[in-house]
């Protein structure tokens, strides 16, 4: 198995994946989920619990908020490498950032510039030659605060292949140690962003030596897939979010991530050391501080998750969950799956309800009325509750 050195992680081994949580900078960017100081620093140790390699702390040249926060998240939380991001052509950015991140056991300097003729033209107002200038210079003064040092090439994924590999091959040689290509307005498809990645392994001289991350964002509904397919094509960091909160509709998701890893392991044999039964402990955490709930289908960690209300279904699911679930409800840190009792809901659920309710066993005559009770009142209402049921049983044992 090959390996590369890097300065914070040591020998890393070619299976191994970074995660980079991005939650508190990306993430906070969503329009309305700004948090304060002490919200930023219960996240981010409830981050270093969950086991990420790099949180993002903020954007230190942003404001002195932002600033604060990455100082006292670097001084405060052990086991992550703590990251501020720069603009590489910033006029104090680069500093700002190497202070913030000073006190941190293992600080990284993430410094960024667009690299695509559309940015180029229109945002920076830049010629290409003083981009690449910029991003030699940026990154050699970002190596002079720490050896831990990512540029992105922000829009990377509508930038020309030759130009995007001359400014890879200029920020490896002055001293880029994670290069992140990311999917700025979240446009491309899987098989792009996995050409992407492929074609810079072969082309760029020193890119077998740094790490080449993943950024994608999920405007087209395309932000994990692309995130997998980059694996696929060599990358070994992904930036994330929880909730897959972020810019616009958002970053990839963190828990789509590493689910998809355990879950297919045949397909995606990679080791990451995320502790997965966090994570819906994280994303209620999120929820609570932003006051932004997922929507009940999202995957892990929605509330419909792991329910189960057509009769089919949860027939399947009292005789083997795994007929209906890919993964189990505990393993990302939901207590147990659960029947949601409704018109679709079969006699096989309705029974299970009736016995966790410590009703027993009913004879069939009393099953078969309480159940054609339920059933007419299911079609009235959306979802029948405990209490319903109560009512209903009582009503049929009076009657009897
Ligand atoms: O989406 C993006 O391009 C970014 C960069 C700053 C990495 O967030
Ligand atoms: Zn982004």
């Amino acid at each position: 198995m090959s390996s590369i050195d890097h300065p914070s992680f040591g020998r890393i081994d070619d299976d191994r994946v970074i995660i980079f949580d991005t939650t508190l900078r990306d993430g906070e960017q969503s329009p309305g989920f700004s948090m304060n100081i002490e919200e930023k620093l219960r996240m981010a140790h409830a981050l270093a619990e969950l086991g990420v390699d790099v949180i993002e702390a903020g954007f230190p040249v942003a404001s002195p908020g932002d600033f604060d926060s990455v100082r006292r998240i670097a001084e405060a939380v052990r086991g992550p490498v703590i990251c501020g991001l720069a603009r590489t052509g910033g006029r104090d950015d680069i500093a700002r950032a190497g202070e913030a991140v000073r006190g941190a056991e293992r600080p990284r300097i993430h410094n960024f510039i667009s690299t695509s003729p559309l940015h180029m033209k229109y945002k920076l107002r830049m010629e290409p030659d003083t981009v690449l200038e910029l991003i030699t210079k940026g990154n050699e003064a970002a190596r002079r605060y720490t050896d831990d040092v990512e540029w992105s090439a922000e829009d990377g994924s509508r930038t020309e292949p030759d130009f995007l590999c001359r400014c890879v091959e200029a920020a490896i040689k002055a001293g880029a140690t994670t290069i992140n290509i990311p999917d700025t307005v979240g446009y491309a498809t899987p098989e792009d962003m996995a050409a992407i990645f492929r074609m810079v392994r072969e082309r760029v001289p020193g890119a077998d030596r740094v790490i080449l991350s993943a950024h994608n964002h999920d405007d087209l509904g395309l932000a994990v897939a692309n995130t997998v397919s980059s694996l696929q094509a060599g990358v070994r960091q992904v930036e994330c979010t929880i909730n897959g909160i972020g810019e616009r509709a958002g970053n990839a998701a963190l828990e789509e991530i590493v689910m998809a890893l355990r879950t297919r392991q045949d397909a995606l044999p990679f080791r990451n050391n995320i502790r997965t039964e966090n994570l819906l402990k994280l994303s209620r955490m999120l929820a609570t501080i932003t006051g932004f709930d997922v929507q009940p289908n999202k995957a892990i960690v929605g509330r419909n998750a792991f329910a189960h209300e057509s009769g089919i279904h949860q027939d399947g699911v009292l005789k083997n969950a795994a007929t209906y679930e890919i993964m189990t409800p505990e393993s990302v840190g939901w207590t147990k799956s659960s029947l949601i009792l409704g018109k679709h809901s079969g006699r096989a659920a309705f029974r299970d309800k009736l016995r966790a309710m410590g009703y027993g066993e009913l004879g069939d005559n009393q099953l078969n009325e309480a159940f054609g009770r339920f059933k007419d009142l299911a079609d009235r209402k959306k979802v029948v509750y405990d209490e319903d049921i109560v009512a209903l049983v009582d009503d049929e044992a009076r009657d009897h």
